[in-house]
This record gives C-alpha cells, structure tokens and sequence, in this order.
C-alpha cells in the first residue's frame, strides 16, 4: 500500500487528527511545541499548523529521516528540550474527558523521573503493558507482549524530565528494528523515578492505529459534538479560553470558516453562546 500522506493528517470527523494531540498538549498548559514529522510530510504540516501564532503557541519543526523508534523523538529534540522537563505525545492517540485539563496540568508539573499513564483495555497485546508485581507494584514495562499480564496499556503521552533525551541515546533496538520508549520507562522505574498514573475508565483514550479505529475514534467524536454542540479538540477555543488569543483573534480565525459548521461553532464562541 502506497503511503500518500501522513495518517496525522486524515479527518477525524471535523478535524486533523494531529489536532487532538497539539490539544492535549495545550490542555496541559504546554505552549512551546517541536512537532516532528516525515521528511516528505514536513511541508504539509507547516502549511497546516504554520508558526502556531495563531493559537497563541509557538511551533518549531523537525524530521525524523527513518521510523527507528519512539524514543528518537528526545535526541530529535534534544536541543528543543534542554534543561526543560518535557511532554511528549504521539500524533495518533486521543484524550476525552472531563477534567482532563486539570489533571494534566499537574503531570507536567513532574519534577524527576517519568510519568506514563495506564488505561485499561480489552487488546493490550497491540501496546506497551504494566505489568504489577504481586503487592500490587509495577514490575516492568513491557512492548506489546504476546501474553500480557495486565489489561493495562500504556497510553502514548509521556512526560519525563530532562534526562530522558539521554536515556534515549543510550538505547538499542529492540527485536522489531526500533528503540522503544518503555525502555525509556523502564530506566526511570529502575531508578525509582516513575509514576504510572491509572487513567480512569471516564476518560477515553482512543487510539486510531487501525483502520478500524480510526473510524470508532470519528464515530465518537461525531457522537459526542452531534448531541453536546461542542467540539472536541478545537485549538481556537482552547486558546481563547486560556487567554492565549482574544476574542477579535478568534472572529478573524473564524471568518474564512464561517459557511461551516466549524466556522459557525468560532463564532459563537466568540458571541458567548457556547
Ligand atoms: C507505541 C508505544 C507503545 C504505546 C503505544 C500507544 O506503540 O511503543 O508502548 O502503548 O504507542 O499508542 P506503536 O504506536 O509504536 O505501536
């Protein structure tokens, strides 16, 4: 199958699907982002998302030449990162839930180690898994084991200190060809350093990895802004609600959208109608 263009830029329902992780970061309070793509796809991104002032952020671009794993995303962004804790989220999964603000905003305040979060799932084979000890401890981390011994997937935002993009150079591949971020975890764990955070079962954590749930993660979407006229995922009305953009920017972001049902949810935003 011939990959035309990045999946992060597929609708999910009303939107890129790389809106509801840039909108999970902003939820997070987190307003300085290193959004790193395909070599072939960074043009598209940035016509798309631009510089970010927009929304109020700021974005800056990088490549990642060769799938060779999760973890190249830290020494990717070394330089970004710095002496800054930092978040990193995969421009495939989705959050929902109320408080999911809140709650994120006090991860990111982490001060060492690592923070991951565990959700429980019915297929937890296809991801990361926390595998608890006997006391109820987690034991390890482990890549998409054949015989997983928990239901709970680790979701794919992360939050870690400074060390991490060093952890991440040290790595070797693992037995599909790439570095794998619960070795990253996994460090943390052995220094006593990691936090598994139980994402409770209000929340929803959607992850769009096949074609199947891509379509479960549009039905829901669609579900949940059809009967609450509200929408999900919108970096226009998170920005102006955090103060990051007035309500002159937000009718200026809505006018080229007006004869849409996107456009027309802006500008009664910015009437106070929603
Ligand atoms: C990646 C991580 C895995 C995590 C998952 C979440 O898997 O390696 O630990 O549970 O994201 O979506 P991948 O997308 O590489 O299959």
């Amino acid at each position: 199958m011939t990959k035309v263009v990045s999946k992060q830029l597929l609708p999910v329902y009303d939107k890129p699907l790389i809106y509801y992780s840039l909108t999970t970061l902003m939820l997070a309070g987190i307003t300085e982002m290193l959004i790193i793509t395909t070599p072939q796809d960074a043009h598209l991104f940035k016509a798309l998302l631009g510089d970010g002032a927009q929304w109020g952020l700021s974005f800056s671009y990088a490549e990642q030449a060769r799938p060779e794993g999760v973890p190249q995303a830290l020494t990717i962004g070394r330089d970004f990162i710095g002496d800054s804790n930092v978040a990193l989220i995969l421009g495939d999964n989705m959050f929902f839930g109320h408080g999911l603000g809140a709650m994120l905003e006090r991860c990111a305040q982490l001060e060492e180690g690592g923070l991951v979060f565990g959700y429980r799932v019915k297929d937890p084979q296809r991801y990361g898994v926390v595998e608890f000890a006997g006391d109820g401890r987690v034991r390890s981390i482990m890549e998409k084991p054949a015989k997983p011994r928990s239901n709970f997937a680790v979701t794919g935002l992360y939050f870690f200190d400074r060390q991490a993009p060093e952890i991440a150079a040290g790595l070797k591949p693992s037995a599909r060809g790439e570095t794998e971020i619960v070795d990253v975890i996994n460090t943390n764990h052995r220094a006593g350093t990691l936090r598994v955070e139980a994402l409770a079962t209000g929340y929803a954590w959607l992850d769009t990895g096949t074609p199947e749930s891509l379509i479960d993660a549009g039905q829901f979407v669609r579900a949940v802004e059809q009967r609450q006229g509200y929408k999900i995922a919108c970096p226009e009305r998170i920005a102006f609600q955090r103060g990051l953009i007035t309500v002159k920017d937000l009718r200026r972001l809505a006018a080229p959208l007006a004869k849409s049902e996107y456009g027309d949810y802006l500008l009664r935003l910015a009437d106070g109608l929603v």
